[in-house]
């Protein structure tokens, strides 16, 4: 006993000097952990006393754990005298004090339609499909006449347009890509294009007047509707990781030449997913490229009904609605 207690004493002491001693922070984290870090001398005193005796424990404890809490008193004062040195000599920036708790760092994440876009270009582009970009403000030849919608057609009322004071319009859709890539690309080609489109139209639940559409363009020598029945069915196969029902629906799109609507099925009924035809002739001459050689499908679907279905959303509009309660679930 008087072994450990002359320990406890030099300790002290000794404890007491490097204290003294330590010109910086990082001194005096060396001295901490020597002393009362996890294999610091006192920790191991303390540690050993569930060895002594009992009358001993008892004593010897005692007088450990009184210098403990001295120490680290003592410990804290020098750090508070080192953090005000330091102010004082302009090197607050570099304190750090490693006594304070440290603070989750709250992460970001990707919001849904993000995640949806990025899922589907992954699964196109291992089916062969480049991605493709195109301007949001858009002249009337692309987003209209080159899709063999003249003016004063009254295909045009399909799409309520916002017209724009310099003379260009916001796409209704990602189709006017479609003439832009093939002016620049000789066939065969294979492109997706996501992107962000605008209607001057009223919302509801499936809705919006700002949207997202991924078009969808393949051009080769020999393309037929089963062609793109083939590769839409795997799409929505690897997107919904299961087999889903789809049906396909004649329509009309001035574009196409036949066109159809995709619609999904679902717990309540049918969806409207996307339209998509074999692309019109006269779409391939607007582009420079001959039909009698060339031909092809595109599809433009709705990337918010995607999302709406894979996260069973009845809403669109909570996509654009940055409810936080919303958004942190994904
Ligand atoms: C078009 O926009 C055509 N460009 C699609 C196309 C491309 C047809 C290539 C043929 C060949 P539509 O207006 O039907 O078609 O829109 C396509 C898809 O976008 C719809 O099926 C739907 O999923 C989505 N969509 C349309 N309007 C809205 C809206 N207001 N809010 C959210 N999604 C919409």
């Amino acid at each position: 006993m008087p072994k450990t207690k002359n320990n406890l004493k030099s300790l002290k002491v000794k404890a007491e000097k490097e204290l003294l001693r330590a010109q910086d922070p990082k001194d005096l984290d060396i001295v901490f952990k020597k002393y009362l870090g996890k294999k610091g001398e006192l920790t191991r005193i303390l540690r050993s006393l569930k060895n002594l005796p009992k009358a001993k424990r008892v004593k010897v404890g005692k007088e450990a754990n009184k210098l403990k809490n001295f120490l680290s008193i003592r410990f804290s004062e020098a750090i508070s005298v080192l953090k005000e040195k330091a102010q004082k000599e302009g090197k607050v920036n570099e304190w750090l004090d490693i006594t304070a708790p440290g603070k989750k760092a709250v992460l970001g994440h990707l919001h849904p339609l993000t995640l949806v876009r990025r899922k589907a270009e992954e699964i196109f582009g291992n089916m062969g499909f480049t991605v493709v970009e195109g301007p949001e403000m858009e002249t009337e030849w692309y987003n209209f006449d080159a899709l063999n919608i003249p003016k004063d057609h009254p295909a045009r009322d399909l799409w309520d347009t916002f017209y724009l004071k310099n003379g260009l319009l916001l796409r209704t859709h990602t189709s006017p890509v479609q003439i832009r890539y093939m002016e620049k690309n000789q066939p065969p080609l294979r492109i997706i294009v996501p992107g962000r489109v605008f209607r001057h139209e009223a919302t509801d639940s499936s809705h919006e007047v700002n949207f997202y559409q991924i078009e969808g363009l393949m051009i080769d020598k020999e393309i037929s509707v089963a062609n793109f029945k083939a590769i839409i069915q795997e799409f929505f196969q690897r997107f919904f990781s299961k087999g889903v029902e789809i049906r396909l629906r004649p329509s009309y799109f001035p574009f196409v030449e036949p066109g159809f609507e995709i619609d999904i099925k679902m717990d309540k009924g049918w969806m409207e997913m996307a339209g998509a035809g074999m692309v019109h002739p006269n779409v391939l001459k607007n582009a420079g490229l001959n039909p009698k050689e060339w031909q092809g499908f595109a599809f433009g679907m709705g990337l918010d009904r995607l999302a709406m279905m894979k996260y069973k959303i009845d809403d669109i509009r909570l996509f654009y609605s940055g409810d936080l309660r919303f958004l942190n679930q994904f």
